[in-house]
């Protein structure tokens, strides 16, 4: 997309952010184009998962208000002593792959964050669907000079430090599923990719990505297991850019933490919020089944399956209730 065509899809969706009408001749004025472009443009950001109505007479509006997300209240609401950079960007591939893809090598704590992905990506080569506005997708680098060996069981942590903050904000009751699903009121509402690049010897760069849902729209989405979001779950309204500093904080209090300690200080809290906790389960690894029963988490983040009497640890693989 060029810089123009951003530019007027930015603005339209600033004027249509308050849910109200805006006639296509006004809209046009702004943007400094005819009313047949601003249909065009209206078409591509429905495309991004946005519910705009078009009523004749009266012009275009968004279902509901729209509280984009904006650099500065994202400073605003955090810790003073932040001190990395915050990108805060409008439709991109994939906040992770943005990070990877970045010329020079970011410090600890950069984090991007987009208002929709066109390709968002999930665990095990899942799509994130990542309609506009509707959550938060964001990602941030992390180097750990202790390299592969220093970073088992870090995506647990970043899911303890995301229900923290969750839970900070009066979003009470969130679990953990195996390794790092957020579950709230049994079903998932937010996901984390942790992506890892580095040589065996040397500092480990991780790119920890996190997707939660706030308020999907209800149509346009097909998700292959049980999901909810903030919005549905709570009956509450949730400022994204609130929501993102109380993240970001959680979680960088969170990375220096397992830098210095790994995950063993966070364990006892890890068992807590685990939602198979002692739960007869199937662990599926590639074309493998195995049946057992949850039985928490080793000092590495694996998990732990009693199976015919004896507990092992798997480090991979995905966990689901196991049927009958
Ligand atoms: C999962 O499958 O549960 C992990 C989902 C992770 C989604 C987030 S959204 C921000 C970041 N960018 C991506 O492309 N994926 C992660």
């Amino acid at each position: 997309m060029n810089y123009q065509t951003n530019l007027s899809r930015t603005v339209l969706l600033q004027r249509l952010a308050d849910g109200n009408f805006h006639s296509g001749e006004t809209l046009g004025q702004e943007l400094g184009v005819s009313r047949s472009a601003v249909s065009k443009h209206v078409k591509a950001l429905t495309d991004l998962g946005l519910d705009i109505f078009s009523v004749t007479g009266k012009g275009y509006r968004l279902a509901k208000p729209l509280s984009l997300l904006k650099h500065s209240e994202i400073i605003a609401n955090l810790t003073p002593n932040y001190s990395a950079q915050i990108n805060v960007l409008n439709v991109i591939d994939s906040t992770n792959q943005y990070l990877k893809e970045l010329s020079l090598k970011p410090s600890n704590g950069y984090v991007c964050l987009a208002e929709a992905q066109t390709a968002g990506r999930g665990r095990h080569g899942r799509t994130w669907v990542s309609p506009y506005g509707a959550s938060i997708y964001m990602s941030m680098f992390w180097s750990f000079p202790g390299g592969y060996q220093a970073i088992g069981g870090l995506s647990l942590a970043v899911g303890i430090a995301v229900v923290n903050a969750l839970t900070k904000l009066g979003v009470a009751d969130c679990q953990l599923k195996w390794p790092n699903d957020i579950y709230l009121k049994g079903k998932k509402l937010a996901g984390i990719l942790v992506e890892v690049e580095g040589q065996m010897g040397a500092a480990c760069d991780c790119i920890i990505g996190i997707g939660l849902n706030i308020d999907l729209p209800e149509h346009q989405i097909t998700i292959d297991q049980p999901w909810t979001d903030l919005a549905k779950a709570t009956g509450g309204e949730f400022d994204r850019n609130f929501l993102a500093a109380n993240i970001i904080d959680e979680l960088t209090t969170s990375l220096r933490q397992f830098e210095q300690q790994g995950l063993l200080p966070v364990i006892a809290e890890w068992k807590k919020l685990d939602f198979f906790a002692d739960q007869a389960v199937t662990l599926t690894i590639g074309n493998k089944k195995l049946t057992g029963i949850c039985r928490g988490i080793d000092k590495d983040g694996a998990l732990l399956l009693e199976h015919n009497g004896e507990v092992r640890p798997f480090h991979g693989g995905e966990i689901s209730v196991r049927a009958g």
